[in-house]
């Protein structure tokens, strides 16, 4: 059963599309006492046993309880474990134990999750202003509780059939030449790809819509070309707009009044990878729409898919930072010039530029500042959106950004290409996103605690109705090792996107660049000899409010040790996933909650199956191997591997699993 509750005047986010009519003022403090003096506050006791699910893309487990979360979208590329804010802002949470209860917290400034991190029996969400709706679901166990939540907050996004295909990117792609060289690559190697990202570079001066005409000459040419070869280009648009006269998209903007602005009623400027950027004003319907319509340029020259970034927004400074900033250091000059004349410990000539210079040898104040340039608190205070005509300043709804700046693009697409399914998946998001487009989760490192970030982040995404998901595969920030990307992929074979993604700088990580290309031709064909199956349970899931990963405790809920085991996953009704995570290891430990086959893919493209009974066992699985487990009675289809996902041939679909089960495949040509 699905509640609302309101408190004071929310704001309308648009996060649930059908949830209950009727909305109580009248709070049942059974579950969980409320206040609203300083601000808002919900307090709950735990017991010791309760699990808490949920938080979207959050970091650490997926039982969140032991640590304190802030959802306030966050460009911030070191998702250590201290962290307490990603880039997505998923106040969604289960409580489950001997009761189970849901909480949408739909409130879209900064709110805080202490989840047993103060004290570990009290669960506290809390936020500045007393101004929300609160959906409380009860239900018989987390799953419908997950399950109820996923009804009101509407269908998820559905992406094209390619876009299951695998997915190469690198920031650093300049040229038609190096996406050439990218899918030469990978087809001489006949590793399976279908699509190519092309990073900010493809941009004439980062101009967003716009594609150099000297690296890409023939650009519409170049896209059929590859295209033809059935290779998607995927673009990124970033969320700022740069200021330069003869810009059309600038001087529309500026014209209609579809930026940011600043309180005086000016353009708020901020400097993104473009240099000075205007934010379009995606919270207001007519700007957002005007902004949506942009994308046209890039689908009218062949492009089928677009990722969303910077668009929490980032800011990597503002006028009035680099003025706070200058002031600080011209106090810091004068005070040096006073403490010269008044004769004290004079500083040595061109002190003051050698300062300037080596920014860790400024002194805190200065180096305070000039931290604080970047995603400044208070640059997001210094802007406003226009909403229904009423100024709303950009902190009070700072995570709706990332999702309107997505709703941009998709509301647009349904005009363009309204019988067409366009790839479409964004860097920051609030719930009500997951009904246009997936996310990814953003700049991750090539470090082996992430792929089991990413592991974590599946199911609780899902709950918040994100299905299209996954990660930088290889890691994006630091330099990648051959092992690690082998294992990172053999988890990103299951995640609905999968992408290998790097930075500038970083070693180059395309899979045909390292020794051995068999073991990598062999992982990603898995990846496509299982597509028929992830693209039914992907269907099913978005078609049912379902869930495409679920954590353990989910199908098995009496089981504890399943409840407690955060690194295996149920993927759609069939399989149990339990990929290897660590280094210099030939297999794993895996928990069975109850019988399942094994299966493993083997280098030579032989699968070796074995029934194992309920409980623990140590499995081998080689860095060239793909290990899955069939839930007894289940079997799943598979294919012989193509080279793109148009290329499947579903004539040689055959079954692997128990004989004689059902199966409910689901085809159409999307
Ligand atoms: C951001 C994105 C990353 C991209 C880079 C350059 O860091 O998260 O994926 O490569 O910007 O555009």
């Amino acid at each position: 059963m699905v509640k609302k509750y309101i408190f004071g005047a929310p704001f309308e986010t648009d996060a649930v599309v059908c949830g209950p009519e009727e909305c109580s003022r009248e709070y049942d403090a059974q579950n969980g006492t409320i206040t609203t003096e300083n601000g808002f506050c919900f307090h709950y006791e735990l017991n010791d046993t309760d699990v808490i699910y949920g938080l979207g893309e959050a970091n650490r487990g997926i039982n969140k309880r032991g640590y304190i979360y802030v959802s306030d979208c966050s460009d911030d590329p070191d998702h250590s474990e201290d962290k307490t804010s990603l880039y997505g802002a998923h106040n969604f949470i289960i409580i489950s134990g001997a009761r189970n209860i849901g909480l949408f917290f739909d409130y879209p400034a900064a709110i805080t999750f202490d989840i047993g991190y103060t004290k570990q029996s009290v669960l506290e969400v809390s936020c500045e202003r007393a101004d929300l709706y609160l959906y409380l679901i009860t239900g018989d166990s987390a799953y419908d509780v997950a399950k109820q939540f996923r009804k009101i907050i509407g269908k998820s996004y559905i992406p094209p059939k390619y876009a299951f295909g695998f997915g190469q990117s690198r920031w650093g792609y300049k040229t038609a030449e190096d996406i050439e060289n990218v899918a030469k690559g990978y087809r001489e190697n006949k590793i399976p790809l279908d699509m190519i990202y092309m990073d900010i570079d493809y941009m004439q001066d980062y101009k967003d819509f716009t594609v150099n005409s000297e690296r890409f000459p023939h650009f519409p040419e170049f896209v059929k070309k590859m295209r033809s070869e059935n290779v998607r280009l995927i673009p990124i648009i970033d969320a700022g707009i740069k200021i330069e006269e003869g810009y059309d998209v600038y001087e529309e903007g500026a014209e209609k009044g579809y930026f940011c602005k600043r309180e005086d009623g000016t353009d708020f400027a901020a400097a993104v990878w473009p240099g000075w950027t205007h934010f379009p004003d995606v919270l207001n319907p007519d700007a957002r729409a005007w902004f949506g319509a942009k994308y046209e340029r890039l689908i009218s020259q062949g492009i089928e898919g677009f990722w969303n970034d910077m668009n929490e927004p980032a800011i990597f400074y503002s006028k009035e930072g680099i003025d706070t900033l200058n002031e600080t250091i011209k106090e810091y000059a004068d005070y040096l010039k006073n403490k010269e004349k008044s004769g004290e410990d004079t500083p040595a000539d061109g002190l003051f530029d050698e300062l300037m210079d080596n920014a860790r040898a400024l002194p805190s104040r200065v180096k305070g500042a000039f931290e604080n340039l970047q995603n400044s608190p208070d640059d997001y205070r210094r802007f406003y959106h226009n909403v229904n005509g009423k100024m709303i300043r950009h902190d009070l709804v700072h995570n709706l950004y990332g999702f309107n700046m997505t709703r941009a693009a998709a509301e647009a697409f349904e005009k363009i290409a309204p019988d067409k399914r366009i790839l479409l998946f964004s860097r920051s998001s609030y719930i009500g996103m997951h009904r246009y487009g997936g996310v990814w989760t953003g700049d991750n490192k090539s470090w082996w605690s992430h792929i089991l970030l990413n592991l974590k982040m599946m199911p609780s995404l899902n709950m918040c109705g994100f299905l299209y998901t996954g990660a930088d595969l290889g890691g994006f920030g630091c330099n990648t090792t051959r092992d690690l990307l082998l294992r990172w992929l053999a988890l990103g074979v299951f995640t609905p996107l999968m992408r290998n993604h790097a930075a500038l700088g970083t070693r180059n990580q395309e899979c045909y660049r390292f020794e051995n290309v068999d073991d990598f031709h062999h992982i990603i064909s898995v990846r496509y000899r299982l597509i028929p199956y992830l693209y039914s349970e992907y269907m099913k899931a978005a078609q049912n409010d379902d869930l495409y990963f679920k954590p353990l405790g989910f199908v098995y809920p009496d089981d504890k040790i399943a409840i407690q085991t955060e690194d295996q996953l149920m993927l759609g009704n069939e399989i149990m996933i339990a990929p290897v995570y660590t280094q210099n290891v030939s297999g794993r430990c895996v928990y069975l909650p109850e019988e399942m086959m094994f299966a493993k893919f083997c280098p030579d493209g032989s699968i070796y199956t074995q029934v194992l009974d309920k409980g623990h066992h140590y499995v081998e699985i080689a860095l060239n191997e793909v290990g899955l487990f069939i839930k007894k009675g289940k079997r799943i289809p598979l294919v012989d591997v193509a080279q793109s996902v148009e290329e499947i041939d579903m004539s040689t679909l055959t079954w692997l699993g128990y004989e004689g089960a059902e199966y409910e495949l689901i085809e159409d040509d999307m």
